[in-house]
């Protein structure tokens, strides 16, 4: 019904977010062909912009892999793009921005309108815009649905107020609030693949699976960024949210549909089983400069504390109270500055009953969610030939080889359009944020209280902190004498 003529708003349009996301994410979606070429796009922010000086921040981030029929695509993009500048807790800015759109829906004959507002601000500014939004340019008549980006909050309490705020003004409905590793390929292949492979389903549990691992590496650290950090940490910078995500996913049971509530009453289900995360069995970590000196320690960075015990790498595991998971340690650990870019989740099955095979490595299933998204199963098998040894091998789904002609949206791309279809599954339902910060809430109270360990420091460009491979074997993570590399070919491109 919505295809046509959408109102499509950015907040925020002038800052890092926008230009490196939000536009570049509604060009993919055109250029795709899943927003219409009737759609308007106004970016709205401070700054005295001219629509000009907007586009020219926006180009450099635009995906073009066709070339020249791109470029003819990016002259028509811009064309539906306009802005216009304003202060976000005054009326005067909201009073144009509803003048033109009122014009454009009246030049089209809109008789419902449809109306997306993308929120990609700092929270200072959140509620502001919001009330503001509310006041002028909420569609009486029709559809108005807003997206608002993370942080949702600081702990427990301020995402509560936030809650409470945002309520009244928007419906649960009009609501999207959106964290972008939901709209990741391989974090919306976890419930096909669990769900509709019996192989894997029926070994889902506590009695075939010993350990479960999410990890989240970078290799850059906060440079740049430090001012934003400091306060955050990388717990409530990817822990609480992203890899909380991938992990209900992983964990949650059977969904009666995968209709939006229907998949979110299980995960909320599967959250409140979690038992609080336990304050002795984590390792935190913070970056030092790395081992040959040319990269910065993270206190290097004046725009931070010199006396800072922000965490930049944490391990923490989760133990999930049901009859499936109960003594499963579900171990997730990020970090920044480490040895490479990569996210992937680890299952590690239990190991083969001893007698035939002494001591033969357990099987793992590997989700790649990035860079070179893939899942294979870590799996023995006979070596070729005369020998009758058993050697690591995999079944692998490499999706550079196996899907070479698809277009993968990017985690944006594929949000935003489901929020133009008002799609909800992909998105955090506001009870879930709040059994979520319930969880970290006790422990970031106690990491950053003065009684709070300091984090260990570890080198940049290195693997984390020191005690990491003892903490994973204290976790159940079986380590095997066998070595392995999963194989990396030109089609499959280490990143
Ligand atoms: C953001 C965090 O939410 O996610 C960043 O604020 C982090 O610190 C980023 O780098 C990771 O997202 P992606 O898609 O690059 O893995």
């Amino acid at each position: 019904v919505f295809d046509k003529n959408t109102v499509i708003t950015v907040f925020g349009a002038s800052g890092d977010l926008a230009k490196k996301k939000t536009f570049p994410a509604l060009f993919g979606l055109f250029r795709e062909g899943y927003l219409d070429p009737s759609t308007k796009i106004f970016g709205y922010a401070r700054s005295n912009l001219s629509v000009d000086e907007l586009k020219e921040r926006i180009t450099p981030h635009l995906k073009k892999p066709n070339g020249a029929a791109d470029d003819r695509k990016v002259d028509q993009f811009f064309k539906m793009l306009d802005y216009v500048a304003g202060a976000y807790d005054q009326d005067d800015g909201y009073s144009k921005l509803k003048q033109q759109i009122e014009e454009f829906e009246a030049e089209r004959g809109v008789k419902e309108s449809h109306r997306l507002f993308y929120f990609a601000l700092p929270p200072g500014v959140f509620l502001d815009v919001a009330k503001q939004i509310k006041k002028v340019v909420y569609a009486e008549d029709g559809v108005t649905r807003v997206i608002v980006e993370k942080p949702f909050g600081h702990d427990l309490e301020s995402a509560r107020a936030l809650q409470n705020n945002l309520a009244p003004l928007f419906k649960e409905e009009e609501i999207f609030r959106i964290d972008h590793y939901l709209g990741k390929e391989l974090v919306k292949n976890i419930l096909p693949l669990r769900f509709g492979n019996k192989l894997l389903y029926s070994s889902w549990n506590r009695q075939r699976i010993q350990n479960i691992q999410i990890s989240f590496k970078e290799a850059f650290g906060t440079e740049g960024r430090g001012g934003y950090f400091d306060n955050i940490g990388i717990i409530r910078d990817v822990m609480q949210n992203h890899m909380l995500q991938v992990l209900t996913l992983l964990t949650m049971e059977r969904p009666v549909s995968f209709e939006a509530e229907a998949v979110r009453d299980e995960k909320v289900k599967v959250l409140k089983s979690m038992a609080p995360i336990d304050h002795n069995n984590i390792l935190i970590g913070q970056y030092g400069k790395s081992e040959d000196g040319t990269k910065p320690s993270y206190l290097d960075d004046k725009t931070v504390d010199p006396n800072s015990k922000c965490i930049t790498f944490a391990a923490m595991a989760f133990n999930i109270q049901n009859e499936r998971w109960d003594g499963v340690p579900i171990v997730m650990r990020a970090g920044k500055a480490l040895n490479e870019s990569k996210v992937e989740i680890r299952i590690q099955y239990r190991g083969a009953e001893s007698g035939v095979f002494a001591d033969i490595p357990n099987n793992e299933l590997v989700i790649r969610i990035q860079p070179n998204e893939a899942v294979y199963m870590k799996s023995n098998a006979k070596v070729p030939g005369l020998s009758n040894e058993t050697q690591v091998t995999e079944l692998d789904l490499t999706y550079s080889t196996r899907y070479k002609d698809f277009w993968i949206p990017e985690a944006y791309e594929a949000l935003i359009r489901d929020t133009l279809l008002g799609d909800h599954s992909n998105f955090v339902r506001d009870d879930e944020l709040d059994v979520s910060w319930s969880l970290f809430t006790p422990l970031l109270n106690y990491l950053e209280s003065p009684e709070g360990p300091k984090p260990e420091i570890y080198p940049y460009g290195s693997r984390g902190p020191k005690g990491l491979v003892d903490y994973m074997k204290k976790n159940d993570y079986r380590y095997t004498e066998q070595s392995y590399t999963w194989p990396v070919t030109s089609a499959n491109p280490k990143k």
